[in-house]
């Protein structure tokens, strides 16, 4: 089962927003301790009560028994639970996270006019001979960079892996990876829940079931309050 929550920006008062911050990991308010903007320090704040509310709900943990490790790349998983796995992305409105029993990756990014030169170096010969096929090639540029980020972010070792080393090919119901040894390993999905965005989710292995479920940030933090 993998489940993909995305939560949509809205006005939030500063005082209930603030008020999550002694309830994170030591590390997350290290960081919004050093965030300049506040949307950042919301994307920070939002994405980590989002996780942890849907961690206690599926482990029937309290918060205070979450505790987070990150992998030697950066990725952030929860120790001493090997069959429950989350990734999350932000992207200016939307704060998403994805959740399943197997390695999961997601992307959300904002659809912005950019030079598509960057393909070059960031796809490989084959992504890139497919986009310059395409009518919308902005499009498409976003829809394939949010398929490569969710295997990277599935695998786990982030940029490490080159971008331009495997290869994506979106058949739309069909989405395969051309990648070494991982070739046709992870399972993708694209999501369409805003025009002016493109986001994508890999999971290892073969997919059976998946939902995505859109909640407002409010909702998620009168949940994640019953956790404490
Ligand atoms: N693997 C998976 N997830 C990771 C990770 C890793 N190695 N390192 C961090 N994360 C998680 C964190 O939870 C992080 O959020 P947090 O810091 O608030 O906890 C979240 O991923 C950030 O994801 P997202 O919002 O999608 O950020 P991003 O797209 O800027 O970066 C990275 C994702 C860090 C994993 C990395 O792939 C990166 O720097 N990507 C940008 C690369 C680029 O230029 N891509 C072009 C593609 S064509
Ligand atoms: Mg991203």
């Amino acid at each position: 089962m993998l489940e993909v929550y995305a939560v949509k920006q809205e006005e939030i008062d500063d005082f209930r927003l603030k008020s999550l911050i002694p309830y994170l990991s030591e590390k997350r308010k290290d960081k919004i301790s050093r965030f300049l903007r506040q949307e950042d320090i919301y994307h920070s704040i939002i994405g980590e009560i989002l996780v942890r509310k849907l961690v206690c709900e599926k482990l029937d943990l309290k918060n205070n028994q979450i505790i987070f490790e990150n992998n030697n790349y950066g990725k952030p998983f929860l120790k001493g639970y090997d069959n429950l796995y989350f990734n999350i992305s932000h992207s200016r409105r939307w704060v998403v996270c994805a959740i399943s029993e197997r390695e999961v990756g997601v992307d959300i990014e904002e659809v912005k006019a950019i030079d598509l030169n960057i393909a070059k170096r960031f796809f490989s010969k084959k992504e890139y001979e497919e986009l310059m096929t395409k009518n919308n090639q902005l499009s498409y540029f976003y829809n394939l960079w949010t398929l490569k980020e969710s295997y990277i972010k599935a695998v786990g070792m982030g940029l490490s892996i080159p971008l331009n080393q495997f290869t994506i090919i979106d058949r739309d119901k069909n989405i395969f990876l051309e990648d070494q040894n991982r070739s046709g390993l992870y399972t993708f999905k694209k999501y369409k829940i805003d025009r002016d965005y493109k986001m994508a989710s890999c999971v290892k292995g073969k997919l059976q079931e998946d939902e995505l479920i859109i909640s407002s940030v409010n909702e998620i933090i009168n949940d994640f309050k019953e956790h404490i």
